[in-house]
């Protein structure tokens, strides 16, 4: 496959910079995706890719891989819990929280429900951003199915959500704590002073280098004693030459006071 040809026009097309991403997983996916789409070569895809509205966002939506649920591997969010209560100081000003790479926003809303039963007075501002616009849109909406709740406590089910037939819908106390935004990991700028950064099941997609030049950014990004919450196959072997700690098998701190 002509690798080059594809990267140039997903970078023109949707802004999407692909050398970032491990080459030979992201090829398979790409050619498994043409074939399906019955292109002879990528000149053809290209055009189809341009003519195909819909055709086009659903390629979007296979490179970017939205899956995502609430309270994703449950026991390593308990454990996050804890670890933010320590972060609770009466004397601190508000805690600021990033879920980058946010996907349908079922990740922010987990940390809106952990914060709310946290500080009921809503000591915290929490963003979440995503590269891909079409499922920030679906994150603002906040309707989710069953399967993306299947972890989720009835007592919680209950307090934080609508149902409505086989729709989850995230009640307004919960949507109102968080703001979407569209950002790019590795093309745009990070904002700073955020106490909690995760960032989870989108770096595995992405070269070692890439990855060191997040999280360098994360740490810059970070307020001393902030804490990095990372994917349950996410582990930084090389935490230390980052200048991070180990706070917990998946949460890595930045030195410092909180
Ligand atoms: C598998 S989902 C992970 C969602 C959530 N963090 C979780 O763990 O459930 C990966 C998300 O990363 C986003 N993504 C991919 N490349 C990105 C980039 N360069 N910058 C920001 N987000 C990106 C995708 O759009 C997708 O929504």
């Amino acid at each position: 496959m002509d690798f080059k040809k594809i990267e140039t026009f997903v970078f023109k097309q949707y802004g999407i910079d692909l050398s970032a991403y491990k080459s030979k997983q992201l090829t398979r996916r790409i050619e498994s995706f043409m074939n399906r789409a019955g292109a002879t070569n990528e000149d053809d895809f290209i055009l189809k890719l341009k003519t195909d509205p819909n055709l086009s966002k659903r390629f979007l939506d296979h490179l970017t891989i939205n899956v995502s649920e609430f309270f994703r591997n449950k026991d390593l969010f308990m454990d996050l819990e804890k670890k933010i209560k320590e972060l609770l100081n009466p004397d601190k000003k508000i805690l600021k929280i990033w879920s980058a790479a946010c996907s349908n926003g079922a990740e922010p809303y987990t940390l809106a429900i952990i914060m709310d039963r946290l500080t009921p007075n809503k000591r915290h501002q929490i963003i979440a951003t995503d590269i891909d616009k079409t499922i920030l849109e679906v994150a603002i909406k906040g309707v989710y199915k069953p399967q993306d709740v299947r972890n989720v406590d009835k007592e919680i089910l209950d307090k934080y959500f609508t149902i409505e037939g086989d729709n989850y819908i995230v009640k307004d106390t919960i949507k109102n704590r968080v703001t979407f935004k569209h950002h790019d990991l590795i093309l745009d700028k990070y904002e700073t002073g955020f106490d909690l950064i995760v960032c989870r099941n989108v770096v595995i997609y992405f070269t070692q280098e890439v990855k060191n030049q997040i999280y360098k950014k994360f740490y810059e990004a970070m307020n001393p004693g902030g804490l990095l919450f990372v994917g349950a196959t996410e582990s930084i072997y090389n935490y230390r030459e980052l200048g991070f700690e180990k706070a917990s098998t998946f949460i890595y701190r930045k030195p410092g006071g909180v």
